[in-house]
């Protein structure tokens, strides 16, 4: 197991609780979206650790595709799409795959970027969700977990891109 990072308050999330969650979410998933055409989209990079692990627990096939984007301007919500999609979305049934939804400005540019490409559906499924900063509301269809506001590291999350490696979710306090 990875060296705990400097600055580790407490896991909020082991490994275990996590795998087992994201289990449960992916038979969620599955029952809603049986006998449909499923596209998983994660946005690099901290939500390619939960999708690959979310997609290999979900009982039905699925496409994936990954975007990218990058902050600008400095104001929270400015981001462009850095990398987009390789494939259109037209017609399909498009599950948008997060790390974090926090203030939720990341999360509805991306959402209304996604709609008006004409997909036949949009859904949101994050891994954290951290409810009680949001600024601008989404609808979230699928969430493994609710946490304080604290920030976090592990399963994909980053402090100045380290720790997405590790395998829980901990608060972290970079100050200490
Ligand atoms: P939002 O636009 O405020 O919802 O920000 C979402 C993005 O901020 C996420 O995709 C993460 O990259 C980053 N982020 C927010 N909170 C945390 C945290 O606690 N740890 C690491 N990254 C975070
Ligand atoms: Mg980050």
């Amino acid at each position: 197991m990875m060296t705990a990072p400097e600055g580790l308050e407490r896991v909020l999330f082991t490994e275990e609780q996590v795998a087992a969650r994201i289990r449960e979410v992916a038979g969620e998933i599955s029952e809603k979206y049986r006998g449909r055409d499923l596209k998983l989209i994660a946005v690099l990079k901290g939500a390619v650790f939960f999708l690959t692990e979310l997609a290999r627990a979900i009982e039905i096939p699925v496409k994936i595709d990954f975007l990218a984007i990058s902050s600008f301007g400095g104001a929270p919500g400015m981001v462009r799409i850095a990398k987009d999609l390789d494939e259109p979305i037209e017609g399909e049934d498009v599950l948008l795959i997060e790390d974090i939804v926090d203030t939720g400005f990341t999360t509805r540019f991306l959402l209304q970027t996604l709609a008006g490409r004409a997909p036949r559906s949009i859904g949101i499924c994050t891994l954290l969700d951290r409810s009680i900063r949001r600024i601008v509301q989404v609808p979230v269809d699928f969430r493994c977990f609710e946490i304080p506001d604290r920030f976090v590291v592990g399963c994909g999350l980053d402090y100045k891109q380290l720790y997405r490696n590790l395998g829980y979710i901990a608060v972290m306090n970079p100050g200490k």
